[in-house]
């Protein structure tokens, strides 16, 4: 079966623009393909963070992949951060990144510009080669994402292209490696409608967890009250109603779900548990593969 992997970082609220643009799509790949989703964790201290909040956003946000229903009877569900081959196989990456690459990427000019010089780490920029980390590592067909990720999805085929070329082959060939690929080449998902979800407050951004006012978003969690006074502000004239009216049906079961994942503690510990081990059996295989390639001395 072809493989999908996809994820959402644990910081703020998620959005109807994550949703929309990715959370809702998984949910009908789970049956055709095989599935993993995972909670970017590592992605979430790229920008200054508060260490009180990470755990509880990563439950959070695996809770909500759950009560939008992703299905772990079919999808791997697990943290970034408990599968070690995410940081280990970025460092192999980094390594044949040329810098101008990423000084390049959209997301980290704009990121950079808001957050200031003395906010701007290393990681913000190298942040790239992470996310192609957590897509090559499985050897993935299809990333479902939204529109705003379609360049950090490029960066990663043509790293997988370049990784492929300087010591795929016949080089790996003769060091024991079957075929000539080390990696697959992915191709982005991106849904016909929906990739895009703009602000609420400003027409030419796009909907954001990292903007200042929630008055600009809707939260997959916002109570119904609040859902309705955001939608009031919209400008769609007599579609406003309906749009209320199906949007808060459509919310309330989730959000419902979302309730009683999120009080069971150690059922969710046992899905995130399982996602992981899982992962890394097939994470590992990829990481190795990747340093016979690249020519270490393997422990015995
Ligand atoms: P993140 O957490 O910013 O967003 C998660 C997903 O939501 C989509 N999205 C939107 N879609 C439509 N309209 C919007 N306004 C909107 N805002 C966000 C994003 O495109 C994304 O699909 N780098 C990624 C996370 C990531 C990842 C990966 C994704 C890390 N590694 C590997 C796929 C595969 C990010 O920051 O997404």
């Amino acid at each position: 079966r072809k493989r999908i992997v996809s994820g959402v970082q644990p910081t703020g609220a998620i959005h109807l623009g994550n949703y929309l643009g990715a959370i809702k799509n998984w949910i009908n790949l789970q049956d055709l393909y095989d599935t993993l989703f995972f909670i970017v964790d590592l992605h979430a201290i790229t920008l200054p963070y508060d260490t009180q909040e990470l755990s509880k956003a990563t439950r959070n946000t695996a809770a909500i992949y759950l009560a939008c229903g992703v299905d772990t009877s079919k999808a791997s569900v697990f943290v970034q951060s408990h599968v070690r081959a995410h940081v280990e196989l970025m460092w192999l990456l980094s390594s044949a990144t040329p810098i101008g690459w990423l000084n390049r990427m959209i997301q980290f000019k704009e990121k950079s510009r808001k957050a200031g010089d003395e906010n701007v780490g290393v990681a913000l920029l190298t942040y790239p080669v992470l996310m192609a980390s957590d897509i090559l590592l499985y050897q993935s067909d299809f990333v479902p994402v939204g529109e705003d990720q379609k360049q950090h999805l490029e960066l990663t085929r043509e790293l997988a292209e370049r990784i492929n070329y300087l010591y795929g082959g016949r080089k790996w060939k003769k060091l024991g490696g079957r075929g000539g690929a080390i990696f697959k080449v992915p191709e982005p998902l991106i849904p016909p409608a929906g990739a895009r979800v703009m602000s609420l407050s400003d027409g030419l951004s796009k909907m954001s967890k990292s903007a200042p006012s929630d008055q600009s978003r809707i939260n997959l969690l916002d109570p119904k009250d609040e859902v309705v006074r955001e939608c009031q502000d919209m400008n769609w004239g007599t579609f406003k109603t309906l749009l209320t009216d199906s949007l808060v049906d459509h919310l309330h079961p989730i959000q419902a779900r979302y309730e009683e994942i999120i009080s069971d503690s150690a059922y969710l510990d046992g899905v995130l548990e399982e996602g992981a081990v899982k992962a890394a059996a097939i994470a590992d295989a990829t990481l190795n593969n990747v340093y016979q390639a690249m020519g270490f001395l393997r422990r015995r």
